[in-house]
Order: C-alpha cells, then sequence, then structure tokens
C-alpha cells in the first residue's frame, strides 16, 4: 500500500490521506468502519460502478444505506440529484454524524461531494474513485459541484475529502474510451510538472494502453504527488492552481460545444494541442508539439476540431469561461515540457483574441 499525504489547512485534521493499492477494494470498507466507527456510512454511486462489481466488492456481506445515481453520467450532474440525495440522507435520519463514500468515476464524486459540502452545512466524505479521469484528477483537491442549464459547475464548493482510496484493478473494467480519455489528466500533469513523468508516458504508452497493474500504480501515485503538491500551495485557485487547467480553456469550450459527445479527456486533448498552437504562434515553444500529438495519438484521443462543432458558437463559449475578465479568458501555457509560463507572478497569462481564433480555424 503505497501512502501519500496532502496537507491542507483548511481540512479538520490539517491533511488528508491518499492510499493507492492494486486489487485494494475489497478491504476499503473494514478500514473505513475502524477510522470511522462513529460515523453514519451512505455510499453515493451509480449503476455502472455496481454493474462492474465494485459496488458488492467494497460492501462485501455489509449493507448500507446506497444511493445510485440514475443515469449514470453528465446528464445527472444536476442539482436535482443532489436534492434528491440529501432528502435521502433525512428520511432516513441521517445527520451531521454522517460519512458519505462516493464510489465511482468523475461525476460521482462531484456530485457525492458537493452533497457532502452542504448536507447540515458540511459533513466528511471519503472519495474511491474508479475511473483514469477520477484517479488522475477529480477525486483529489476537493473541487465539489453539478452544473446548471447554462454552464458547467455553476454550482459548487471547495470541500476537501477525509481520504482517497484508489484501487487501480478497477480500471481494467473500463471501456477503452473511458479509459483513455482519462489518462489524458495524467499526460497534463506531466506537462505542466515534470518533464521525467511525460518520458515515462512516452516509454511505457503500451504498458498503459495493455492496463499494466504496475505502471497505473506509478501513473496514479505521480498525477497524486503532482496535483497535491499544487493543491497543497492553492486549495482554493487564487492562482497556482489555474496551472491544472492546462488545456482546459479551449478544451471545456470544446466539450460544451460538442454537446458532451466528446468525454472530457478527449476535448482536454484537442485544448492541450491549442495550447501547443499557441505558444508555437507567441514563440514559448521550441518543436515540443509533436511529441505531445504523438502521444496523443497512440492514446487514441481526438487531436483535432470535430468538423460539426461551429466555430461561432466555440468562442462564444470561451467567452463565456467562467474566469473570463472582459469576456476573454486567460490562459495557461507551457514555457518546455514541465514548465508553465508565469508572467508577473500569474499563472495564467493574456492571449490576444485574433490569435486564438486564428488557431481555433487551423485545428480543424
Ligand atoms: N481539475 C483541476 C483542479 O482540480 O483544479
Amino acid at each position: 500500500m503505497v501512502r501519500l499525504d496532502v496537507k491542507i489547512p483548511q481540512v479538520e485534521a490539517g491533511s488528508y490521506t491518499i492510499y493507492i493499492e492494486a486489487g485494494s477494494l475489497c478491504a476499503i470498507w473494514e478500514r473505513l468502519e475502524a477510522d470511522y466507527p462513529n460515523l453514519q456510512k451512505f455510499v453515493v454511486t451509480d449503476a455502472n460502478v455496481a454493474a462492474a462489481g465494485h459496488l458488492a466488492t467494497l460492501i462485501g456481506k455489509n449493507s448500507p444505506q446506497v444511493y445510485s445515481i440514475d443515469p449514470p453520467g453528465e446528464a445527472s450532474k444536476h442539482i436535482d440529484t443532489v436534492i434528491a440525495i440529501i432528502e435521502e440522507l433525512e428520511k432516513a435520519f441521517f445527520g451531521r454524524d454522517t460519512l458519505i463514500v462516493a464510489l465511482g468515476g468523475g461525476t460521482v464524486g462531484d456530485i457525492a461531494g458537493f452533497a457532502a459540502a452542504i448536507f447540515k452545512r458540511g459533513v466528511k466524505v471519503v472519495q474511491i474513485p474508479t475511473t483514469t479521469v477520477a484517479q488522475a484528477d477529480s477525486s483529489v483537491g476537493g473541487k465539489t459541484g453539478v452544473d446548471s442549464s447554462i454552464s458547467k459547475n455553476a454550482f459548487g464548493a471547495f470541500w476537501q475529502p477525509e481520504a482517497v482510496f484508489i484501487d487501480v484493478k478497477t480500471l481494467l473494467t473500463l471501456d477503452d474510451r473511458q479509459y483513455c480519455a482519462g489518462l489524458i489528466e495524467g499526460v497534463k500533469h506531466a506537462l505542466i510538472a515534470d518533464s521525467e513523468y511525460f518520458e515515462f508516458y512516452e516509454k511505457n504508452v503500451d504498458a498503459i494502453k495493455n492496463r499494466d497493474l504496475d505502471v497505473l500504480g506509478e501513473i496514479a501515485l505521480k498525477n497524486c504527488q503532482i496535483k497535491a503538491s499544487v493543491v497543497e500551495k492553492d486549495p482554493t485557485e487564487k492562482n497556482l492552481r489555474r496551472i491544472l487547467n492546462y488545456g482546459h480553456t479551449i478544451g471545456h469550450a470544446v466539450e460544451t460545444a460538442s454537446g458532451f459527445e466528446l468525454l472530457h479527456g478527449e476535448s482536454v486533448a484537442i485544448g492541450i494541442i491549442a495550447a501547443g498552437m499557441i505558444e508555437e504562434e507567441m514563440g514559448l515553444a521550441t518543436g515540443r508539439l509533436g511529441r505531445i500529438e504523438q502521444i496523443l495519438r497512440k492514446l487514441g484521443v481526438p487531436v483535432r476540431i470535430p468538423a460539426e462543432i461551429d466555430k461561432k458558437q466555440l468562442i462564444n463559449i470561451v467567452k463565456r469561461d467562467k474566469k473570463a475578465v472582459n469576456q476573454w479568458p486567460k490562459f495557461v501555457l507551457l514555457e518546455d515540457i514541465g514548465k508553465v509560463l508565469c508572467k508577473n507572478g500569474q499563472w495564467a497569462v493574456d492571449v490576444p483574441r485574433d490569435l486564438v481564433e486564428k488557431i481555433l480555424t487551423d485545428l480543424y
């Protein structure tokens, strides 16, 4: 079992631990009972996770109350789902001594975490991520929330988990598309923080695609180390944490403009290429874009904007980016692989509109 402590002063205990071990899911419930004997456990999951056998593996012979998000996926990432969870908690007389156990992918973690943040003014949550995207990114760092009918994560809170349990064996049941898309958050971590980690991706791409558990364990640890080191310094995204949004400004816009037909990681892959093209236009890049595009292609994700996406709509969505000032967002850019550009102490920088519009035209 690998342990990694994340030190966040906002968390009651001052820190929380990420536990990483292949095949550990069946032992987690006993651990929760031992670590939180006085808390009433309430599991939030979805039908896909249950069908993959992960719910049965987690709870074993125990029979905690379980809320299954229906339908699984982004369509349920809505305030009504949070209301339903909270009313179910109330009907069953759960109180401030609740431990919400989030078992599933990014959507489950975001919804369950947000319900925990607001139920009775906040109860504890542990995250047990079962997808590549959740293990690499969303289960660590305390971003929780649901979408409004207008934008992603319009309702949200920073609510750090009490602990995160990662069993990379759960990734074996993911379909190829979900699996590969989630790997892109790891590529992003390498690009923003660690050139050796990027080389690791390049060298081990076949083992990664074959879901070698040892390699997946190394990736899980590296992702959590990089993410934790950023979140510890800036838990509420005042400045440095923005680097975790590398590739996400264009990525989010492409994801939204596709009507969520593209997965998050697939959209971020396109956003990473867009950021790389911006870096080239601004004279920041030295021939690295080809390497980046090659690894993304090998991982089987799109690297161009699909023809059916309307460019005008895309630009309108970029203008509505939640971090936009005067209807234009700042961009996180790389100086080199493993090194983000910091200008006047800021980790997100201005890029002229016409340059971004040109890149978006070239990226189809
Ligand atoms: N996914 C980016 C962050 O957690 O800040």
